[in-house]
């Protein structure tokens, strides 16, 4: 009866500890939607300076997920730097706009963000 009882207690923690491990990471909390998420790069015409592995105009996003790995700010600064448009140095020379990505609302913009952040 009491192994019963510990073997109880025991499970409970487990269950918690795993609750507590999706809710304070942010990735594994919210599931990324890649459909939606290729759907938003295509309609924003990421691809044409972005791949996900081998560097173009820009850095893919397996070295932008690389280089933001480990920060606890790292989707407040793609979610800003992909909120407006900006002017970027691409690779081989001269300024381009960064024009933001044509997002549904807040949730679409985090979930490209997500998707981008999990490729590395
Ligand atoms: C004109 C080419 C071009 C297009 C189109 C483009 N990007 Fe970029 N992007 C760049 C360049 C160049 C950089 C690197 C600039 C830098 O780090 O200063 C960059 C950087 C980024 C970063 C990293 C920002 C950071 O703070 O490190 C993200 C995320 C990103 N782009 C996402 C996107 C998404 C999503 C789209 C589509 C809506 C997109 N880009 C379209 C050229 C482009």
């Amino acid at each position: 009866m009491r192994s019963i009882l510990n073997f109880g207690i025991a499970l409970n923690k487990l269950i918690i500890a795993s609750a507590l491990a999706f809710a304070l990471n942010p990735a594994l909390a919210q599931a990324v939607n890649e459909d939606a998420a290729m759907e938003l790069a295509k309609a924003g015409k990421c691809f044409r300076c972005h791949s996900v592995e081998k560097a173009k105009k820009a850095p893919s996003y397996k070295r932008i997920a690389e280089r933001y790995k480990g920060k606890a700010d790292a989707e407040a600064k793609l979610v800003q730097h992909l909120s407006g448009t900006r002017s970027v140095k691409v690779e081989g020379g001269g300024d381009e706009e960064h024009d933001p990505p044509p997002a549904k609302d807040a949730a679409d913009l985090k979930n490209l963000v997500h998707w981008i952040l999990s490729r590395g």
